[in-house]
């Protein structure tokens, strides 16, 4: 079997992003089990205002205004598929 590359993924838990709900997509990204993906709170990313934000390393990628739902999304189209979700990146880091 392939083994999945390894990964962190770094959910905002400052102000902002936690009174937009950061708390339930740290939650939801945490119940996932890929072997080789981490998944840790972290500060503030100077991003406020357009959380929860969700940074995937090695990557680079940042994504903004990330919900449960959305979270499901990363885990099973960027973290299980390898396939970054250009529609939910933050456009102000990833321009078109
Ligand atoms: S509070 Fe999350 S980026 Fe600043």
């Amino acid at each position: 079997m392939e083994s999945s590359p390894i990964r962190q993924i770094l959910v905002c838990q400052h102000r902002t992003c936690t009174k937009d709900g950061a708390a339930n997509v740290l939650a939801k990204l945490q119940q996932q089990k890929i072997v080789n993906v981490s998944v840790e709170a972290c500060g503030c990313m100077g991003l406020c205002g357009s959380g929860p934000i969700v940074l995937v390393l090695p990557d680079n990628i940042y994504y903004w205004r990330v919900t449960p739902k959305k979270a499901e999304a990363i885990i099973e189209m960027h973290l299980i598929g390898n396939e970054a979700i250009r529609s939910m990146m933050h456009p102000r880091l990833h321009p078109n």
